[in-house]
């Protein structure tokens, strides 16, 4: 399938248990298992299915509380990256989603892939403009998983 093509018929919708374990595959390609907070499953995700194979080609989730969010575990299939899809999925869906779910601030936290963040509709946002305990208490379960993990870490925002 050409790549536009899947692109345009890359429909984002919530993950269903049955694809828990797809999905856990997707993360595992892309370490990404690392992150988990203990509170994922299949209910905070959303996927992106190749509609020829039906293979989860991208997958992430959402965490919130009350108007407050936070994107986790975004993953494209590794054989798909840099031809534009995680683009095109940030760009394309988040906002509407946010909106179903009534999102103000949808926040999203990068070690790995600032540069890729930088070119979605997300805003980049210093530490210290981050005032939502909602996510500085996310933060909080890495910074002694990672060293020096504040230092590494870009913040990203989404408001709609
Ligand atoms: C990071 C990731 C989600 C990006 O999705 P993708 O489909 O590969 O990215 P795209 O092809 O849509 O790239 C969009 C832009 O971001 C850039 N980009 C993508 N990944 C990048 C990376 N890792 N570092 C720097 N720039 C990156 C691309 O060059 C492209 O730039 P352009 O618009 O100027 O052409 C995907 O590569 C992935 O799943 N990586 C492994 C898991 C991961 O790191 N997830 C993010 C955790 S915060």
């Amino acid at each position: 399938m050409e790549n536009e093509l899947l692109q345009d018929k890359l429909k984002i919708e919530p993950a269903a248990e049955k694809d828990w374990v797809e999905i856990l595959q997707l993360l595992e390609e892309n370490d990404l298992i690392f992150w988990f907070t203990g509170n994922e499953s299949s209910k905070n995700f959303y996927i992106g299915k190749d509609i020829e194979n039906k293979k989860i080609v991208c997958c992430f989730s959402i965490e919130f509380e009350d108007t407050i969010g936070v994107l986790k575990s975004f993953a494209i299939s590794k054989k798909l990256q840099g031809k534009g899809i995680g683009k095109y999925v940030v760009n394309n869906n988040l906002e509407r989603l946010c909106q179903q779910l009534g999102i103000k601030k949808l926040y999203a936290a990068s070690i790995e892939a600032p540069q890729f963040w930088a070119k979605t509709i997300f805003k980049e946002i210093e530490r210290s403009e981050i005032k939502d305990d909602y996510f500085l208490k996310y933060l909080d379960n890495f910074c002694d998983k990672v060293s020096n993990y504040f230092e590494k870490t870009h913040y990203f925002l989404l408001k709609s």
